[in-house]
């Protein structure tokens, strides 16, 4: 098994060429020396992500995403950095599937969810697990689901994960953090006991954390879900996304659940392309994970008045990003799970293959608690309808809703037309960073950097710093790699750095600034920085006048001061 190292990274990076894959996933267009093409990572229409053939980058100008081919693959695949690179590598004609990663990020959480699921995985397979698979088979979920979707379970006694845990060389600051350990004055318990266990994948198919159901009669409650830790984020996780992917893509359709039973049930039948949320409410988050995951998006919630509710926050936050979802709606308040289970998987399908437009279900809902014929309830629902309609870019839907509105409420479509507000235009994702005069000197001086040594020693032989703790780390990153391999670009450089200086990188990145400079230009940069680092160390001394009553020491500050200020011409 050969390690993946920096070195083989940028091997694998040389071989290709980015315009080449970026082409794969979006049309690009030449455009001077650069390609040009519609950004895929923000809402838009604008062709604002450049692609550099020569510097083998893209950024865009608009959200200032940027990279090398790996963070293109990684961002637009929803893919670990280690997955991209494979598939980059496959581009190339390389084969890695033996290549493993040298660095994981939180290591230590991982283990100790993979410890916890085999534990658990083999508890159900004991005499003690005899009635949780007895309740799982009574629910129509055989082995294989059980198998397939590694249900197990944590028995009646309070300490047995701890105890393993703890035999194992944990830093008991991790087991703590994993959520699965509880300490206090009696010291450490399971978290999770007496409950039939779902894990939680993450995208990656790693265990990050678990939903445990009981399975006879209790007082406790139904359902108890791992806290959130650094690995799990209940706002950003969707169920079943590793197991649905492919399927997903295939079908081009994302059918969304409340529950993860109803995707277990719904997968048990063959549906595949099913995912849940945590039975939270839905996220920006969550949509922007599940909207890689396909073009068509269906939301098929539980049949109940709470879920047509959700459905509306759900189809409302998914329309603000641009996406326009269709509804499935159950009868006699049925969740998918119950319902398959009355009606039957071809009834189910039918839905699915059938399933009604938003508006139609916005209208619908509207009009459920209203009886139309009175005049009160037709001019509110009319109101509402309004306020619907006008949350819609899409000019043909905004037009077919007005007219079946119209038709509805026996209003005028011109009378009606004029209640419309103007669109509210998708909201871009801008992240540009305010930056002072300082901070785009900063900036700019590591963009030249990456693209020339004598830079970084013009800037080395002037005795100043860089004053954002990021920048600073950044300059201190293409010392080493220079070190390491004697020489500096941006593409490779982009996967030597941590992931948090990423967007401080991108930032430098996406300035495309011109790729000609002159000395002056650098020095203008230099003296930026310069004067700040002035400032700054006259500040500090300033404050230190302040805080101090001693007239010799006053007067060393006061000294002090005087050199610093000379520096400045
Ligand atoms: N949920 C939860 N805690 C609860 C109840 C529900 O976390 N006390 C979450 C679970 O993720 C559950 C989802 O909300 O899957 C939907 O809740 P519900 O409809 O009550 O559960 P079902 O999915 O129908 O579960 P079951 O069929 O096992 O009753
Ligand atoms: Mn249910």
């Amino acid at each position: 098994m050969s390690t993946l190292t920096q070195a083989l990274i940028n091997e694998i990076r040389s071989k290709v060429n980015i315009v080449d894959v970026v082409s794969k996933y979006i049309n690009l267009t030449k455009r001077g020396k650069n390609y040009f093409g519609v950004c895929p990572f923000h809402e838009d229409s604008d062709p604002s992500l450049s692609v550099s053939e020569e510097k083998q980058i893209f950024s865009c100008f608009s959200c200032h995403t940027a990279g090398n081919v790996f963070n293109f693959v990684m961002e637009y695949e929803n893919i670990t950095f280690l997955e991209a690179v494979r598939i980059v590598a496959s581009f190339a004609g390389i084969k890695v599937d033996s290549i493993k990663p040298t660095i994981t990020k939180n290591n230590a959480l991982y283990d100790i969810y993979e410890v916890s699921n085999k534990l658990y995985l083999n508890n159900i397979n004991t005499t003690l697990g005899t009635s949780a698979v007895k309740y799982l088979n009574n629910r129509g979920f055989n082995s294989d689901i059980i198998k397939e979707f590694e249900i197990g379970l944590a028995i009646k006694s309070k300490d047995t994960l701890s105890k393993i845990l703890l035999s194992k060389n944990f830093k008991e600051k991790d087991l703590i953090n994993s959520t699965l350990i509880v300490k206090d004055e009696r010291g450490f318990h399971d978290f999770f006991y007496d409950r039939i266990m779902f894990p939680l994948h993450d995208i990656d198919g790693k265990v990050i954390g678990y939903s445990g159901r009981v399975y006879y009669e209790t007082d406790s409650p139904k359902y108890v879900n791992s806290k959130e830790h650094p690995l799990f984020k209940k706002g950003e996780f969707v169920y079943n996304y590793k197991r649905a992917k492919n399927e997903c893509r295939i079908k081009n359709t994302v059918i969304v659940m409340e529950g993860f039973m109803d995707v277990i049930r719904a997968h048990s039948v063959g549906i595949k392309n099913v995912v849940a949320t945590l039975g939270t409410a839905f996220t920006k988050e969550h949509a922007s994970i599940i909207r890689k995951m396909a073009n068509n998006i269906i939301l098929c919630f539980d049949g109940d008045k709470a879920g047509a509710k959700a459905t509306m926050a759900c189809s409302d936050i998914l329309i603000k990003i641009g996406i326009i979802p269709k509804v499935i709606r159950l009868e006699d308040d049925l969740d998918p799970d119950e319902y398959i289970l009355k009606y039957g998987v071809d009834k189910f399908n039918e839905k699915i293959n059938n399933p009604i437009s938003i508006m139609d279900f916005k209208l619908n809902f509207l009009k459920s608690n209203k009886d139309l014929t009175q005049t009160v309830d037709k001019a509110a629902y009319a109101k509402e309808a309004m306020e619907e309609i006008n949350k819609i870019e899409d000019e043909i839907l905004k037009e077919v809703s007005l007219k079946k509105l119209s038709h509805d409420t026996d209003l005028d479509i011109d009378y009606l037309k004029g209640f419309i507000t103007n669109t509210p235009k998708v909201v871009k994702k801008d992240l540009v960073v305010k930056t002072d005069k300082y901070e785009k000197a900063e900036a700019s001086l590591l963009y030249y950097m990456l693209k020339d040594t004598d830079v970084i020693k013009m800037f080395d032989s002037k005795n100043i710093y860089f004053p954002t703790k990021e920048y600073r780390f950044l300059y201190n990153e293409i010392k080493c790699f220079i070190k390491e391999f004697n020489y500096i670009n941006e593409a490779d450089f982009i996967t030597y750095i941590d992931s948090d200086l990423k967007q401080y990188l991108n930032n430098v990145i996406s300035l495309n600034l011109d790729d000609t400079y002159d000395t002056n230009m650098i020095l203008d940069f230099i003296n930026a920085i310069k004067e700040k680092n002035i400032n700054d160390q006259i500040n500090r001394l300033e404050r230190e006048l302040e805080n101090t009553t001693d007239i010799d020491k006053k007067t060393m500050i006061g000294q002090k001061m005087i050199e610093i200020l000379r520096l400045k011409d």
